[in-house]
């Protein structure tokens, strides 16, 4: 008798998903065929610019101070750890010849993030040399028109930091707070745009759940800890900054990235993605729409705060979006499920493919759950193709930005988009495999060559802003 139940309750939750799927598609998909990429245009107003993080531009030679600094590259082919991460692109030793390369793009925006560990390389005592180069970065940039959006933690903080235990400690907020105050009394003329954080979703899984990033935990609940306590340092950083300086704009970076099923029908590969996305995505959503933080999968892990404040604490939302995972079935693998890919899905050289939809489908989401609700504007901080061939590039930019310009035709605001990134450099645990840039280094030279395949994104903004 109770086999038949349960036969029975499955058959029925069998049902419902396939009446579910069948009815209501998650996985949106347009028909490129019949779409004219060319075709799109953005309003004058609308910010182009590209972005960038100083770790990733910097490396370990020239951020002495950061938790990165001992990293060491993992090399795939042979699983041994290499050398640190170098010089990488040099950044403030070239930032006359690539401010000139911004220039000549014609962009109007500049993402970028300020090294806390060079910034105060002991807690409590700043570095006036440090803080010059950033001084200098703002002053040239506005010289030619280019406005700064600058992030105050992209991954990277201070070795003393680290030390302390980093965001797994609540009583640790106070020093990112002091930091940020500081910062904002430092800044607050030049800078106007301010992330606190970027993609801290990211951040705790990558370092507390897989292990790759420092400082390499694999405990699924700190992970839970750390993005809760990270939350509630913006609330806090938002509030000190613009007690100091009530102008400047302060937003979040959130990582957008849909977890689909491979079948749409199959009640497993549903669940699975149902609380990916809610621990992935849902988490920092619903903690500023409604001020609830919920880390939750059911026996398992279970992390919820309150904090009726946090709608009141964000000015814009920034989202960076590549692409989505699919989840499929595989009953007799390691893991019951594996990622997939649909046979007609044009792989990057990360693990993600090329699926312009899934931009659209963050923008609706996030301004329908969220922005719109709140009355604040979306900005594209990150987006982008790791292409070493360079012949997926354009076809990349035409597609995601088709996405975008039919996202602002539909009438959500979004009022920028930021390309990821400007120049090769430093992709974490992945070292100097993944290349990003719109332009090439040669990193025995450090000379930079613009590639090909850029010139899609700056034709659309010559299209855009005229010359
Ligand atoms: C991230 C970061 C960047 C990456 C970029 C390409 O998403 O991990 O914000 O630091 O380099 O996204 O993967």
């Amino acid at each position: 008798m109770k086999a038949i139940l349960k036969l029975f309750i499955i058959m029925i939750i069998f049902l419902v998903c396939l009446w579910w799927a069948l009815f209501h598609r998650s996985e949106l998909r347009w028909d490129w065929t019949t779409i004219n990429v060319a075709k799109i245009s953005f309003d004058k107003k609308f910010i182009f610019g590209v972005a960038g993080a100083a770790y990733q531009y910097l490396g370990s030679e020239n951020s002495p101070n950061s938790n990165w600094t001992d990293f060491r590259i993992l090399d795939k082919a042979s699983q041994e750890f290499g050398s640190k991460a170098g010089v990488s692109a040099d950044f403030w030793n070239h930032l006359d010849d690539d401010i000139a390369l911004m220039k000549e793009m014609k962009i109007k925006a500049f993402r970028f993030s300020f090294e806390w560990g060079d910034i105060e390389p002991e807690q409590g005592n700043y570095d006036h040399q440090a803080i010059a180069k950033y001084h200098d970065l703002f002053g040239k940039l506005r010289e030619h028109g280019i406005e700064p959006f600058m992030t105050l933690h992209h991954f990277t903080h201070p070795k003393w930091f680290e030390a302390m235990g980093g965001f797994e400690h609540e009583k640790n907020i106070e020093y990112f707070v002091n930091f940020c105050s500081f910062m904002v009394q430092e800044f607050g003329d030049d800078v106007r745009m301010w992330a606190t954080f970027n993609e801290p979703t990211l951040y705790a899984t990558q370092g507390y759940i897989w292990s790759v990033w420092p400082p390499h935990q694999m405990n699924i609940a700190s992970a839970g800890i750390v993005l809760k306590h990270i939350l509630q340092a913006h609330v806090a950083a938002y509030h000190s900054m613009k007690k100091k300086k009530p102008d400047v704009r302060i937003g979040f970076v959130h990582s957008v990235m849909q977890f689909d099923p491979y079948h749409a029908w199959n009640p497993l590969e549903r669940i699975a993605c149902y609380y990916l996305n809610r621990i992935y995505h849902d988490v920092v959503v619903n903690f500023f729409s409604n001020g609830t933080y919920a880390f939750n999968i059911p026996f398992y892990v279970n992390i919820t705060a309150e904090n009726a404040d946090a709608p009141h604490t964000i000015d814009f939302f920034g989202i960076n979006y590549y692409s989505h995972v699919l989840l499929k079935t595989d009953l007799f693998g390691e893991d019951i499920l594996k990622i997939a890919y649909r046979p007609e899905e044009i792989k990057t050289d990360t693990d993600l493919v090329i699926y312009p939809e899934g931009l659209y489908r963050a923008i609706q989401d996030v301004s329908d759950r969220l922005t719109s609700k709140l009355h604040i504007p979306i900005y594209i901080t990150e987006n982008g193709i790791a292409d070493v061939r360079d012949d997926r590039r354009a076809l990349f930019i035409e597609r995601y930005l088709y996405a975008l310009h039919k996202a602002i035709e539909d009438g959500y605001d979004v009022r920028g988009y930021f390309y990821w990134s400007l120049l090769d450099n430093f992709e974490w645990h992945l070292g100097y495999s993944m290349k990003f840039g719109l332009y090439h280094i040669d990193f025995q030279t450090q000379k930079r060559s613009l590639r090909c395949g850029a010139n899609v994104f700056l034709d659309v903004i010559k299209k855009t802003y005229g010359g």
